[in-house]
């Protein structure tokens, strides 16, 4: 990491080129992202926008540091110095997504046995102690952070409307709103410095995709950076500043 002062800029991607080769077809080379460049500031919110396959989950993937790139930079910017995700370590991604990076995917992956309220709670716990994850505490020092967390997680779940009931529940079997509104939960129980959303409303109801506006709104008032994939145009209207559309060479940014 490098030491900087920090910039207003929370990411910036450079000429990010990302293309899949597909083994089973001979090798053949499937070009998805060319000479992508955008920046995000704090408080600012970017639409990825574009026509189904044009890349913009493969983006998110790229930022969260799931999918190496073939070229270019993907530059976050933290009190602690820059860091390229796209030349990130396996350990830097990891401690970024506990410190810096929040990520809402479409799908909950679903821990077996885990309820939905240590799902969420476990987000705030990781943070409460970065540099060692799943450092031996004791007894009593575990069990009341993990009650403060607990309680935390039932005021949003209240706020996002998931009923009491489920809340002890792994959420395995929840339908697919009520699953997402514990992924939402998850990316947004604690403050990050970039906040991923991949179609956070696709699954809700007209009520929690209010609450879930609301929500990134307040995100982006704290002075989060969010980069979101929206197909919903009324949610997508409320919530960003600029929209990036892909699948145009080189990518466009467009203004409000
Ligand atoms: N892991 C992968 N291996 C091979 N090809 C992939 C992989 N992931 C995505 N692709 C291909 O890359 C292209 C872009 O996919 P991506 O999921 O990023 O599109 P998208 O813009 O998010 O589309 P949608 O709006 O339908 O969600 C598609 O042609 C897809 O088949
Ligand atoms: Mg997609």
């Amino acid at each position: 990491m490098k030491r900087d002062s920090l910039p207003a800029t929370v990411l910036e991607v450079r000429g990010l080129c990302k293309r899949f080769t597909l083994h089973l077809r001979h090798g053949l080379e499937l070009p998805v992202l060319h000479d992508v460049s955008l920046s995000v500031a704090a408080g600012e919110c970017l639409a990825l926008v574009g026509p189904s396959g044009q890349g913009k989950s493969t983006l998110m993937k790229c930022l969260v540091g799931s999918y190496g790139a073939d070229a270019g930079q993907i530059l976050l910017h933290t009190p602690q110095g820059t860091v390229d995700i796209a030349a990130a370590s396996a350990q830097q991604v990891l401690a970024l997504r506990r410190r810096d990076i929040a990520w809402v995917s479409q799908f909950l992956r679903a821990v077996p046995r885990v309820s939905a309220l240590d799902v969420v709670a476990e987000r705030l716990l990781e943070a409460a102690d970065p540099t060692a994850p799943g450092a031996e505490l004791d007894d009593e020092t575990h069990s009341s952070r993990l009650e403060a967390a607990r309680e935390t997680v039932r005021v949003l779940f209240a706020r996002l409307n998931l009923p009491p009931a489920l809340w002890e529940l792994p959420p395995a079997t929840f339908s697919g709103g009520e699953q997402q509104r514990v992924n939402i939960a998850r990316g947004l129980v604690r403050p990050a410095r970039l906040l991923l959303l991949d179609e956070p409303t696709a699954s809700l109801d007209a009520a929690n995709r209010a609450v879930v506006v609301e929500l990134i709104t307040q995100a982006k008032a704290r002075g989060t950076a969010v980069v979101g994939i929206f197909h919903d145009e009324e949610v997508r209207d409320a919530v960003a500043t600029r929209c990036l559309t892909l699948g145009v060479s080189p990518s466009k940014e467009s203004h409000d």
